[in-house]
């Protein structure tokens, strides 16, 4: 089925806030407000753009991101006490769009820490919800481990925070423990079921301990939410959060049954993807979906010679459509007789049949001998007397 009219899907970003939390992923002041310009350039709705309490370099980054933003949201964290909240509102409201994010966890786990009773953690909701909508007209509440939380509760918690003035409400999956059937059905359920959800905007905020981040927050769409939060490269604290450029590229390729747009520039993925990984030091793994070094290259001998006639036989986007130049056709032991008579042809070398067997007997002598044979390798191959003779 073609859709006719598509729902926007704000995107959040929190590769500042949840990503830098990573362990090791520290980013200096200025790497910082260098990637909160890449994300505002590449249309991100909201950039989470740190944890203003946690320390005076954390605030600093926040207030100069929010002093230099141009079209983003400009959001900070803040635990639900009223000295957070303050210092958020210091550290964003210069952002020709603020955002005050206050959380507490709700579980019975979570409720434990703190040693507060239902009802007065419910009280603190409301003083510290109504405390941030005082300063501040967008104001986003999760209830931390909201997939662990007991469903009557969870019902009662966003009650209040709308009620004392949240306009997002994200439904964490903190400890990444749900699955996509129960993400979708619990923001489904959510919607239908509490007062005022028509006035707010719900958002799923997923971690991928299970390697369900972007499947869960792709399902808590399909049930209703309206808002992704995510990271770039799925940076996060333990196994990371859902990835950006996952879901962005899901509901672009896959519209059909996913008929969400955003307002993201896809084609500058590669290049933030790859600013993250050095600023941040985590690199990202060849196969990683969309931004692996592997993500757009064969060696297969069957692939390539199928990209050669059509990219689409094994390609579900096109490498420009995330900002990288071509596909990369690596020359190794699988790759065939096709493949490498286009290779020389780039290199300048038009083979005829006999030539091409040649080579090709010797080429995968060394491919043999090599993981990966290189263009030098080649022009060393066809400098060879006996291929010229
Ligand atoms: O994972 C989580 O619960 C969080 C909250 C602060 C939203 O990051
Ligand atoms: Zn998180």
């Amino acid at each position: 089925m073609t859709p006719t009219s598509k729902d926007r899907v704000k995107i959040f970003d929190t590769t500042l806030r949840d990503g830098e939390q990573s362990p090791g992923a520290t980013m200096t002041h200025a790497e910082k407000l260098e990637i909160a310009s890449m994300l505002d350039e590449m249309g991100v709705d909201i950039i989470e753009a740190g944890f203003p309490i946690a320390s005076d370099g954390d605030f600093e980054a926040v207030r100069d991101i929010a002093k230099l933003s141009r079209e983003a949201t400009i959001c900070g964290l803040a635990r639900a006490n009223l000295t957070d909240i303050d210092r958020c509102w210091e550290a964003v409201r210069e952002a020709k769009r603020p955002r005050i994010h206050t959380f507490i966890g709700t579980s019975p786990l979570h409720r434990a820490i703190p040693n507060l009773t239902m009802d007065e953690m419910a009280e603190r909701i409301h003083q510290t919800v109504s405390h941030a909508r005082n300063l501040c007209e967008d104001v986003q509440w999760s209830p931390m481990d909201a997939t662990r939380t007991e469903w009557d509760y969870l019902k009662r918690v966003v009650e209040i925070a709308i009620k004392a003035g949240a306009t997002t409400i994200n439904i964490p999956d903190t400890v990444g423990y749900t699955a996509p059937v129960e993400s979708a059905d619990l923001i489904r359920r959510l919607i239908a079921n509490v007062d005022g959800a028509e006035n707010v905007t719900f958002a799923t905020h997923c971690h991928n301990d299970l390697g369900m981040a972007t499947a869960n927050a792709l399902a808590a769409v399909d049930g209703g939410a309206r808002q992704i939060e995510c990271t770039i490269n799925g940076l996060g604290e333990r196994a990371g959060n859902t990835a950006l450029e996952e879901v962005v590229m899901a509901m672009r390729v896959r519209g059909d049954i996913m008929p969400y747009e955003t307002g993201v520039d896809t084609t500058k993925i590669m290049a933030i993807s790859r600013r993250v990984a050095t600023v941040s030091g985590f690199q990202v793994q060849p196969n990683k979906a969309i931004v692996g070094k592997n993500a757009f290259a064969h060696e297969s001998g069957i692939h390539q010679d199928g990209m050669l006639k059509n990219a689409e036989t094994f390609e579900i986007m096109r490498p420009s459509d995330i900002g990288l130049a071509e596909t990369s056709l690596v020359m190794g032991k699988h790759s065939g007789r096709a493949a490498l008579r286009a290779k020389l042809k780039d290199l300048g070398h038009d083979l005829g049949d006999n030539q091409l067997k040649d080579v090709f007997v010797r080429f995968k002598a060394l491919a043999d001998r090599k993981k990966e044979v290189y263009d030098e390798d080649l022009i060393a191959l066809m400098s060879d007397a006996s291929v010229e003779a």
